[in-house]
């Protein structure tokens, strides 16, 4: 039988049960991560990683929505709703940001540029990558890391393998200045575009032709409609993963310490399966057949570089000549 006592205590015992399961009960902290690719990606991947890492490291305090596909939002209104913070967090590629006033990334998309992963870690995970980060501060945006996608491939419905097969076509592009200057030296009509908006451009004919890498071409089916393709890794497509500043500097230090620890991690995961992702893309593509893709020769590639080098200095005011200079300086490019 229950006693006076007894109840009193199974009271308290419950009453002690329901404060220490109170946290549980508490409202999450939800991030909405919106981007632009498909889940099969290294950023669909990345952010994926990111949200399981979160939400472990926070116990929960916080959950990761991942919007992929641009869902949500298409290249230009994911940038105005971080801002506004109708989402918390972007991955947008590093040739997006001239719309938000900060150019200076562009210097990635300046053509032959880096020979490979190697050099671009030189830039992204040296001083020049921190200062680009930290010049999003202004805009309301907090810069956490760098992601690796890879390096790109041409593509048209034409052959596409020395500059001169360029002439004319319709070539959408990112919306980069940079990106813009090198179409237009290649004697191609650059078309800003936003990415979910490509495959059916290229389907109907809007235009001709576009630079990805393999991950993006295959994810969205590019490779259906374009019967030609030249690995020319010209140039690097990656992104900078940004967030909220208000929203960010507003966590609680410990979660935003744990949140820090899971995009570092995340990072890390991100970095290491991009470049193979990008071959078994590639690879995916060589077996459907519907595109021809073509191996640059050394000769080749002297005239894309001939062509396209002069792009650098063209630029220079757009990026910043000092900026270009820091850059040659960590690659070991020599300057005369
Ligand atoms: C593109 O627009 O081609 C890419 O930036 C898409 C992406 O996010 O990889």
């Amino acid at each position: 039988m229950l006693t006076r006592r007894s109840v009193a205590r199974l009271a308290g015992a419950a009453l002690i049960a329901l404060s220490t399961a109170l946290p549980a009960f508490a409202e999450p902290i939800i991030i909405k991560f919106s981007h632009v690719a498909a889940p099969d990606t290294p950023k669909g991947k990345g952010a994926v990683k990111f949200k399981e890492l979160a939400e472990a490291y926070t116990n929960g305090a916080v959950v990761v929505e991942v919007y992929p596909n641009s869902q949500l939002y298409k290249d230009k209104e994911e940038l105005e709703a971080l801002q506004l913070g109708a989402v918390q967090m972007l991955a947008p590629s590093l040739a997006k940001f001239g719309p938000l006033g900060v150019q200076e990334f562009e210097v990635f998309d300046l053509p032959f540029l880096m020979n490979g992963y190697d050099d671009l870690r030189k830039i992204t995970e040296g001083d020049i990558g921190k200062a680009l980060l930290a010049k999003l501060d202004d805009k309301g945006i907090k810069g956490l890391a760098y992601w690796d996608n890879a390096f790109k491939i041409m593509s048209a419905n034409t052959p596409v393998i020395v500059p001169d097969d360029f002439l004319g076509l319709k070539m959408r592009i990112q919306s980069s200045k940079i990106l813009e200057a090198q179409m237009q030296a290649l004697g191609a009509v650059p078309q800003v575009m936003a990415f979910s908006e490509v495959y059916q451009a290229l389907q109907t004919g809007v235009v001709d032709g576009t630079e990805n890498p393999p991950s993006n071409m295959y994810t969205q089916k590019m490779h259906e409609v374009q019967k030609h393709a030249t690995l020319s890794n010209h140039g690097y497509l990656g992104y900078a993963v940004i967030v909220n500043k208000a929203f960010w500097d507003g966590l609680d230090p410990t979660v935003r310490e744990q949140l820090e620890k899971a995009m570092a991690e995340a990072t890390v995961y991100a970095n290491s399966i991009a470049s193979e992702e990008n071959t078994k893309a590639l690879d995916a593509m060589k077996a459907a057949g519907t595109t021809e893709f073509h191996e640059m020769t050394d000769e080749e590639r002297a005239q894309w570089v001939e062509v396209l080098r002069p792009v650098h200095e063209q630029m220079a005011d757009r990026v910043g000549a000092d900026l270009i200079a820091q850059v040659y300086e960590a690659l070991g490019i020599a300057t005369n």
